[in-house]
């Protein structure tokens, strides 16, 4: 192979993923040398505190409290933000850009809220921006849909994208325990912030599924617009009673095509028992992707902690710096002519349903739900309900699994079974995903 070509790296924070960073930068050095003929030199690292201990050792003169002198410092060539947040990361990022340097970020945040212009800033300058690490840490899926996969029209995608709502649900799911307890749980390990709000809401894995509409569907998808619910409201009794009728409960990031609209959704979901995602355990992520020429495909693995993300943070350095290196500058990394996505309105998404009711233990209740279903055109597959009631107000549990029906008539069917007196609490509705 050719000489050895050194490239200057700069980047902003040092903390859980820069660290991993700068280690693996430290520890793979001969291997980048000898296998890429790249020499990557870490050369300015920005941090808040500059006298904070830090677990890796870098050479005097290299860490600074000040992040613009580290864009502008000649020798960065490509700059690496894992600093989080919105601003001032979107601004350092865009002059970086603008300066022509190739810049890597893992933030899933800025790219969904203010990716446009950050991807606009790319094109014009003809250099990269990547952000592998920002969707599913350590799987490699935004280079499997960039490269791997270019071949194929991609007709679906479904995720379980964020690990803390899937770890919640798999303990509730093995362990047995309320939201509450798992959530708890998650969070004295570290698998959940101390305001987990935006994983439980599902708002992380609908900037999630964004990003990956922009490489999936050449789409441009603001997170705002994917409807979305969280898992606050799943029970120990949905997580039994679906056991009971074949399925695990997953939280889904739904993608798919429909000729020239986009279907986008996040919510849990039933899946089968049997199927790769209902098995997909704690903190891990999933993403099965179906191509027009390749069929169904599986990517597997962690979707955060140190090491997976710096690993994806590494291998868009490497690839970027490749790029720089070769003498046939290829295009930038990620395609920037996305079209806004021509959405599907929610109402008229189709799917099956789980619907649990809370019902007085009286003859004829489930004969005045079904006239409802009936009036909005829904047939019932399945009812279960067991014994009679114990409860000083004589309630149970009533189960029913619902052929495919659009989202509006399930909605209307709802409403009106809510308003039935012989209802207590308001229906819980899961929909069915038969992958
Ligand atoms: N942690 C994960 O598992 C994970 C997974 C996927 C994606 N990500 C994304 O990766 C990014 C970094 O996450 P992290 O967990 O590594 O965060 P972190 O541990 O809080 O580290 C943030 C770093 O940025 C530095 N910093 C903050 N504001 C700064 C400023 N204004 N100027 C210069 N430096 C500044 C901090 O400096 P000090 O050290 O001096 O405080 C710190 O070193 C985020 O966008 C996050 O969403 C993280």
């Amino acid at each position: 192979m050719g000489g050895v070509q050194s490239l200057g790296v700069g980047m902003i924070g040092l903390g859980v993923v820069g660290g991993g960073v700068a280690r693996i930068l430290q520890e793979r050095s001969t291997y980048f040398r000898q296998a890429h003929g790249l020499d990557l030199v870490l050369r300015r690292v920005a941090v808040r505190n500059p006298g904070k201990p830090r677990a890796v050792d870098l050479p005097a003169g290299v860490i600074t409290d000040d992040a613009p002198a580290v864009i502008q410092d000649p020798g960065v060539d490509i700059l690496i933000e894992v600093m989080g947040g919105l601003d001032p990361a979107s601004g350092f990022c865009l002059e970086a850009l603008r300066a022509g340097k190739d810049v890597v970020t893992a933030n899933k945040a800025l790219l969904a809220e203010k990716g446009q212009p950050l991807f606009h800033a790319a094109s014009e300058a003809g250099v990269g921006l990547g952000f592998e690490a920002s969707v599913c840490g350590g799987i490699p899926i935004m280079r499997a849909l960039s490269r791997g996969l270019v071949a194929n029209e991609i007709e679906s995608l479904y995720g379980i994208l964020n690990g803390t709502t899937n770890y919640i649900l798999t303990r509730m799911s093995d362990d047995g325990g309320s939201f509450e307890e798992m959530l708890g749980q998650a969070q004295e390990r570290g698998y959940a912030e101390a305001d987990p709000t935006m994983d439980i809401d599902g708002t992380d894995a609908a900037q999630k599924l964004a990003l990956l509409c922009r490489l999936a569907f050449c789409s441009h998808v603001s997170p705002a617009t994917i409807p979305r619910d969280g898992i606050e409201a799943i029970g120990p009794l949905d997580i039994d009673f679906a056991r009971e009728l074949g399925y695990a409960i997953k939280l889904l990031a739904i993608a798919k095509t429909h000729g020239r609209r986009l279907e986008t959704r996040v919510h849990p979901a039933l899946v089968p028992s049997g199927c790769l995602l209902a098995n997909i355990k704690d903190e891990f992520n999933a993403v099965e992707v179906v191509g027009s020429a390749v069929g169904p495909q599986v990517f597997y693995g962690r979707g955060a902690g140190q090491m997976p993300t710096a690993s994806a943070v590494v291998s868009d350095l490497v690839d970027l710096a490749r790029q720089r290196t070769s003498s046939v500058r290829q295009d930038a990394f990620v395609p920037t002519e996305t079209a806004e996505a021509d959405p599907v309105p929610p109402e008229e998404v189709v799917t099956s349903f789980y619907c649990r009711l809370t019902v007085r233990d009286r003859p004829g209740v489930l004969a005045q739900v079904a006239q409802i279903y009936a009036q909005e055109h829904i047939s019932i597959a399945k009812v279960i309900q067991h014994g009679r009631s114990d409860t000083e107000d004589g309630a149970v549990p009533l189960i029913l699994t619902l052929h495919e029906a659009p989202e509006g008539s399930m909605r209307r069917a709802v409403s009106s079974i809510n308003k039935l007196p012989v209802v207590t609490e308001p229906a819980q509705i899961i929909r069915i995903e038969e992958l």
